[in-house]
């Protein structure tokens, strides 16, 4: 009789648990599928459907084991073709769970499977794009108690492909000969001085050893309403120095994850060719020599699919709410994938393509450097740990040895003095060391 009791108790119990789980699973997807409009997937055969995305046209193909989402040439003029394949580890990395966004990737995870285009920001154009806070709070059970930036990131995360403000178009393709690195970096509107700074050191557009040449832009957003407006003053620098990206959305550490994806974009539109793309913090001393033969050093087949830097190997989400850091449990829960500090890191140029394509599928993730982790990891590609970057600064008591700064590929930070400092010290042909 006892045993009947906790029978009955247990199958009460299992019927409880997966009706709170099933709840909680089905209201995404009513969010999920609100009228896609300006959306077209029409299904070719079993393995093959196309879509268009924001003008642009993908297809996605499964050769029985994985799906292959690639860009069809000619949605972005001069935009090569870019087929990839999703990892199977990235997918089994993610855990499946009540979190926000691991259920939005995993959603899109399957709409892939059922060859449907993925679910998300498509239909959806710039001047439309922010998610209902009430939609929100229905998502996320604790939206209401979020940090405020932390809201404002969620509104906006399926906003993308901002418009551009200031282009370099010739960037790439000035007096033949392909670009070798391009180094991308970083910046806020307000940072005259550290850019000068890097236009003066490291960051100097050069032809290096004849035939290396490097070139230089810097990423940037609006400052806001509240800031002195100083569009004007980054037009003239623009048109002077000629290396300023710039879209038209506010420059804030949780709008670097779009940063990164307008990166891509313009990158593949406009040097699909560069070989290596330095990504990185304008407060950072790079060694470009060092950089230049380190690269110069790769074999081909590592050299195409570089992603170096200092690898953070198994980062978890912090919890603690007043960090700059933090991620709240109801937004994500799990590991991350192994990514490298966002100061700075290298990657081989023929991934743009690729990583403009997953950017199109992965949710955004406030962190930037661990959503480039994400995509990489997507791609099947993990971090290689490299000693000679450090994006958490060397040994106090080293700081100032020129010599240890010899052997390092990337310090973080310096301010603009000591970049300059440092450069002209390294470059000093009586230097002991
Ligand atoms: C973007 O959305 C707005 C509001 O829905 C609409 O008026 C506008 O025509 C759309 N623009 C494009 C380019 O689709
Ligand atoms: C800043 O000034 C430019 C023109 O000088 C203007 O187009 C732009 O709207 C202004 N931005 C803000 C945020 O007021
Ligand atoms: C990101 O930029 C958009 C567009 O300017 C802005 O509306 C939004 O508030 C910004 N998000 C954050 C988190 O700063
Ligand atoms: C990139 O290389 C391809 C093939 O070599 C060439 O056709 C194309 O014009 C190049 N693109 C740019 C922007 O240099």
């Amino acid at each position: 009789m006892r045993r009947i009791h906790s029978l009955i108790a247990m199958v009460l119990m299992c019927s409880l648990f997966l009706f709170i789980y099933y709840s909680s699973l089905s209201q995404p997807q009513a969010q999920f599928h609100r009228p896609l409009t300006g959306v077209s997937a029409n299904t070719i055969s079993a393995g093959h459907s196309d879509f268009v995305k924001n003008g642009e046209k993908y297809s996605i193909k499964n050769d029985g084991k994985m799906d292959v989402l690639t860009h069809v040439p000619g949605s972005i003029p001069g935009v090569p073709q870019e087929g990839f394949a999703l990892s199977a580890s990235f997918r089994e990395s993610i855990p499946q769970n009540p979190a926000y966004w691991n259920r939005l990737l995993h959603f899109q995870l399957k709409q892939m499977d059922n060859k449907q285009s993925p679910a998300g920001p498509e239909g959806r154009n710039w001047s439309n794009c922010e998610n209902s806070a009430e939609q929100l709070r229905t998502n996320i059970h604790d939206f209401s108690q979020y940090p405020e930036l932390h809201k404002i990131f969620i509104r906006g995360m399926d906003c993308r492909d901002p418009p551009i403000l200031i282009d370099q178009p010739e960037k790439c393709r000035s007096n033949g000969g392909k670009t070798f690195l391009l180094f991308a970096i970083k910046s806020t509107p307000r940072n005259f001085e550290q850019r000068q700074t890097v236009r003066e050191t490291w960051g100097r557009e050069a032809v290096y050893s004849g035939w290396v040449k490097v070139r230089t832009v810097f990423l940037l957003g609006t400052t806001t309403q509240d800031d002195p407006n100083l569009s004007r003053l980054l037009a003239f620098e623009g048109r002077l120095y000629g290396d300023l990206l710039q879209w038209n959305f506010q420059d804030s550490f949780f709008n670097l994850t779009l940063k990164e994806h307008a990166f891509y974009r313009w990158a593949l539109a406009r040097c699909p060719n560069v070989s290596f793309i330095f990504k990185g913090d304008d407060d950072v001393f790079a060694n470009t020599k060092a950089i230049l033969a380190y690269l110069q050093s790769l074999e081909p087949d590592k050299a195409s699919k570089l992603y170096l830097g200092q690898a953070l190997i198994s980062a978890s989400p912090l919890r603690d709410s007043k960090s700059k850091y933090y991620i709240p449990e109801s937004f994500y829960e799990g590991g991350y994938p192994a990514y490298t500090g966002g100061g700075g890191y290298l990657f081989s140029g023929s991934l743009i393509g690729q990583l403009y394509g997953v950017t199109v599928l992965l949710p955004f993730f406030p962190i930037d450097d661990v959503y480039t982790g994400m995509c990489f990891s997507a791609l099947g590609i993990v971090p290689e740990k490299h000693d000679g970057f450090q994006t958490f600064d060397i040994r106090e008591q080293d700081r100032a040895n020129v010599c240890v700064h010899r052997n390092l590929l990337l310090v973080h930070k310096r301010s603009p003095r000591e970049i300059m400092q440092l450069w002209r010290d390294i470059k000093n042909p009586l230097l002991l060391c």
